[in-house]
């Protein structure tokens, strides 16, 4: 499960989370020139977002809802110090509290639920008329090389599930309701010290084990050697090892 994988790789997440850092800065850069009373946050993990959110919005009460429970319980004690966030156990998919929000958030974190659709529209209804929704996904061709070795290793374990495309994504946020303000779709290459090193930061990220890259069954320690092995040989680039990350930034309105 989703929340279980999370938060087994809370205590670890930070120190491998480039990617997510830069696209979690994205969601804050996108963002108009507005002071909001009241933010909610889907999916801030270890909350790399959610300090972005504090540093731009001093005070500002933040509703932190994820779905991992550890998560939750680690965030609330590493972020004591800010008695503004108020961190909460619930699903993106079906959340709702009382109020509606002038601003909601998210990033590295809806490209995992089981219903994009369903959950853009469960947010559509948590924002109030005129407020924003500032997005942040990570998207189907991230660690392309990795599945695709994946493949060709255990073509049986191959992982039923992909993550969002771009097109899948904009179809969802505009059927949800939402206007779309901005955007910035982009294509990035990430580079490891070595192989080894890759898969221990994919895997204390999170990214590994779950629907999408697990597959129905695990690979076995010989496959899991060869995946290392061959991806050293195919993805050597700059003194590392290189993987891609395909993420899209959206800026989304209610009218
Ligand atoms: C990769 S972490 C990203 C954390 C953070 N937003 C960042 O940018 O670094 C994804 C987080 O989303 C949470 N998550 C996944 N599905 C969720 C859902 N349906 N509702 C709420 N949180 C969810 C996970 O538990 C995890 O903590």
């Amino acid at each position: 499960m989703i929340g279980n994988r999370f938060s087994a790789a809370a205590e670890t997440y930070d120190r491998h989370a480039r990617p997510q850092l830069a696209l979690a800065q994205s969601v804050v850069s996108m963002l108009p020139e507005i002071y909001p009373e009241q933010i909610l946050e889907f999916g801030p993990g270890t909350g790399q977002l959610t300090r972005l959110l504090t540093q731009r919005f001093p005070e500002v009460p933040v509703d932190a809802v994820d779905v991992a429970e550890k998560m939750i319980e680690h965030s609330r004690e590493h972020f004591s110090k800010f008695p503004q966030i108020n961190w909460i156990v619930g699903d993106a998919q079906t959340y709702r509290s009382g109020d509606r929000y002038p601003l909601i958030v998210s990033s590295s974190a809806l490209h995992w639920v089981s219903n994009l659709r369903k959950t853009c529209e469960n947010i559509f209804q948590c924002l109030e008329p005129g407020g924003y929704f500032s997005l942040g996904m990570m998207l189907e061709g991230t660690l392309k090389e990795l599945h695709n070795l994946r493949r060709e290793i255990a073509p049986e374990k191959t992982p039923a599930i992909t993550l969002p495309t771009y097109e899948e994504t904009k179809d969802a946020l505009k059927a949800a309701g939402f206007t779309l303000e901005r955007r910035k779709h982009s294509e990035e290459e990430i580079i490891y010290d070595d192989a080894k090193a890759f898969m221990k930061a994919i895997h204390e990220q999170g990214v590994t084990g779950g629907k999408v890259s697990a597959g129905n069954a695990p690979l076995n320690r010989a496959e899991l050697s060869q995946l290392i092995v061959d991806y050293q040989e195919m993805h050597a680039s700059d003194g590392g090892v290189a993987a891609t990350y395909e993420t899209a930034t959206f800026l989304l309105t209610k009218s």
